[in-house]
């Protein structure tokens, strides 16, 4: 009796079943169609730092294999942290061109330095500052815009001797019309981390490669430059900067005060071939009033200025 009313009650959920399981195969089968590949399970295919498959980023998800400082996996060059003339994460030798000569020669006049706190320190995408490097020395500058940067980290900070010489060129740049500010001066290690991290996210990793400097790899880091607004541009970064009248000045007369254009062998579209960043008007980078006539002067980056002194030296 009760075994005949149970096959009853199967036959009428049987409809049921079908439709449920209908729906949850047609569900399944929708997520599968939509789901991004897993960047940690990915046979990862890296192009400009990035995997053409699953979208990941060389530098979260390469297990990198160096050879002569650069991945054989996905070409990104390594990020050296040398411990006595060694990378640690490559193998890779220091550069010796780090090692400048210690000789006294007539280029005294040419000086130039590995030391991260020398006034010719050279940071770039080859050469970079320690995570934990701070200038002992920073001081705020006299004009600077509100609003911009983080104060609390110090950028609207420059080590003493730039900042005082930004401070006299731009009191002498405002007494002939010319007003400008600093938008940032010193960056820390973090703090550029979160800005390359943001134009990565926002315009893809390689784009932002041509502007912005990887963390470690900014001179701002070293408190000797900065990015400059204008009053005409409302104090804004702007890559016409150049085009305005505080640009104009800035470009025939900041060389007086110690300072150079340091990204001068781009355009606003290609990198340069020194200095592996597009043309930037607005930042600055001092270097004392000796090294920045003789490389302005010459048309010179300061990649070029030290490659020349060094040359002279050897
Ligand atoms: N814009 C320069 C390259 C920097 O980020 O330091
Ligand atoms: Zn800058």
């Amino acid at each position: 009796m009760s075994k005949k009313k149970y096959k009853i009650n199967l036959k009428r959920f049987i409809p049921f079943i079908l439709v449920i399981a209908l729906i949850v195969t047609a569900a399944v089968w929708a997520a599968a169609k939509d789901k991004k590949p897993n960047p940690k399970r990915c046979k990862h295919n890296f192009e400009n730092g990035v995997c053409t498959i699953c979208g990941g980023f060389a530098k979260d998800y390469c297990k990198h294999e160096y050879e002569a400082g650069v991945c054989k996996i996905c070409g990104m060059q390594c990020e050296h942290e040398y411990m006595d003339g060694v990378c640690k994460t490559c193998g890779m030798e220091e550069d010796p061109k780090l090692k400048w000569p210690n000789t006294t020669t007539s280029f005294d006049s040419y000086p130039l330095s590995s030391a991260t706190d020398d006034m010719l320190v050279l940071v770039n995408k080859k050469y970079h500052v320690t995570q934990s490097y701070e200038p002992d020395d920073l001081v705020v500058v006299q004009r600077w815009v509100q609003g911009v940067g983080d104060p609390s980290q110090g950028t609207n900070a420059m080590r003493r001797e730039a900042a005082q010489a930004l401070n006299t060129m731009l009191d002498a740049a405002a007494a002939q019309g010319y007003d400008m500010k600093l938008r940032t001066g010193y960056r820390s290690y973090s703090y550029q981390e979160m800005l390359f991290n943001s134009y990565a996210r926002n315009y893809g990793e390689s784009e932002a490669n041509k502007y912005s400097a990887r963390a470690g790899q900014s001179e701002h880091h070293t408190g000797l430059a900065c990015d400059l607004g204008a009053a005409s541009q409302g104090y804004e970064l702007r890559d016409d900067f150049g085009e305005s009248p505080e640009g104009k000045w800035i470009k025939d007369h900041c060389c007086e005060y110690g300072f150079i254009l340091r990204y001068i062998d781009g355009t606003l579209d290609s990198v340069g071939q020194h200095t592996g960043y597009i043309y930037e008007a607005w930042h600055i980078r001092y270097v004392g009033v000796d090294a920045a006539k003789i490389i302005t002067d010459n048309g010179w980056t300061f990649e070029e200025y030290l490659e020349a002194v060094a040359s002279v030296r050897q």
